[in-house]
């Protein structure tokens, strides 16, 4: 089996688990529970909705009814909880080192970002605009992982155009960190719904053994760096990502996150300044979010992991396209479909319920 077809890591530190949630504020929303998120019909993707074509200004946001601003100075970790207690996203601050002699946190994400601005540099003329202007913003990316939907027939590797670019950011140590930050943070924060995933990605694999998740240290099948100079985006939900997953969003750069670069959840009506070094896991697919704009001369790189939504399905669907089932075979795979909605979101932990849920992956 491929290096990178290997089992996804399930476990969690016992004592961490036990000791602690992890969050050292805790935002409550007033006027938005977790029922109110919308999944597509099917229970798979999120629902379509356009993304926006310009970056707010923090004025203007703040100017909306009911929004609030979070302060942020990345010390400390953030939970957003719904008025049930249920965990809806959390910004998290960087992992203390291994050992006295690991680089800070702090090195790691100027390592991150110095690598993807000489990359993005050294390639320069080579990106197609729509790899420097696309519906999340106007900035350069790269994405590397594996694809289903959009006129595919089965799940595939993203062809990469720039594939020396995927290769130094997947071997950079800096990246490599932070990737596995991101998945102890989907993985301890929404335990269930990372069991429900791990599941399903190494049952893809075990079937399609050509395709290869970038890191096998992380459940996510797909990554994107967003290599700058300024990578604010645009409002936006990742609708095709799968409604289950977590996404992961990881910041560097300069810039004054007092004045921009903020995470904006619109639905949730926050605000939450979004220093360098931070982390945020939110459900991408069904939670519009985006940023505020940085300012001249600043500069923003991001990474972001995530699992496409069809990928799933696929699965369920005995790895066959919708069409190759009968009526009776698909109704039996997907049942009822406002039952497959409400299990996904029943898959959220209660933030006084998070060290048991841990336990699934004990
Ligand atoms: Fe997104």
């Amino acid at each position: 089996m491929a290096k990178h077809s290997a089992r996804v890591n399930r476990k969690t530190k016992s004592q961490i688990s036990k000791r602690n949630s992890g969050y050292g504020a805790v935002i409550v929303l007033t006027d938005f529970k977790v029922a109110d998120i919308s999944i597509a019909p099917g229970g798979d993707i999120g629902c379509h909705r356009p993304a926006e074509k310009s970056l707010p200004t923090l004025a203007s946001l703040m100017s909306r009814p009911g929004y609030r601003y979070i302060p942020n100075d990345g010390s400390t970790s953030l939970g957003v909880v719904d008025p049930d207690g249920t965990l809806l996203a959390g910004i998290f601050t960087g992992p203390a080192p291994r050992n006295a002699s690991s680089p800070s946190w702090d090195t790691a994400i100027e390592d991150m970002s110095s690598l993807m601005e000489r990359l993005r540099r050294e390639e320069d003329v080579s990106f197609l605009r729509g790899e420097t202007h696309h519906r999340r913003g106007n900035y350069t990316l790269v994405s590397s992982g594996i694809t289903h939907g959009n006129g595919r027939k089965i799940p595939g590797n993203l062809r990469e155009r720039h594939p020396a670019i995927v290769e130094e950011l997947k071997n950079s140590e800096a990246v490599r960190r932070v990737v596995g930050h991101q998945d102890a943070l989907f993985r301890y924060n929404a335990p269930k719904l990372y069991a429900h995933c791990a599941d399903q990605v190494d049952e893809l694999l075990a079937h399609h053994q050509d395709l290869q998740r970038p890191f096998s240290h992380s459940v996510y099948t797909t990554f994107t760096a967003n290599m700058g100079p300024a990578s604010s985006t645009f409002k936006h939900v990742d609708s095709q990502n799968d409604a289950h997953v977590w996404c992961a969003i990881t910041n560097g750069g300069h810039f004054d996150f007092r004045k921009g670069a903020h995470l904006v959840l619109y639905d949730f009506k926050l605000i939450i300044e979004f220093p360098p070094g931070c982390t945020a896991i939110l459900p991408s697919a069904t939670v519009s979010h985006g940023n505020t704009a940085i300012g001249p001369g600043e500069t923003r790189y991001s990474l972001t992991q995530y699992i496409n939504g069809a990928l799933f399905r696929w699965v369920r669907h005995g790895f066959r396209p919708a069409s190759g089932l009968t009526r009776n075979d698909r109704a039996e795979r997907d049942g009822d479909a406002e039952d497959r909605c409400a299990k996904v979101l029943g898959m959220f932990s209660k933030t006084d319920e998070i060290l048991l849920d841990r336990e699934c992956l004990l």
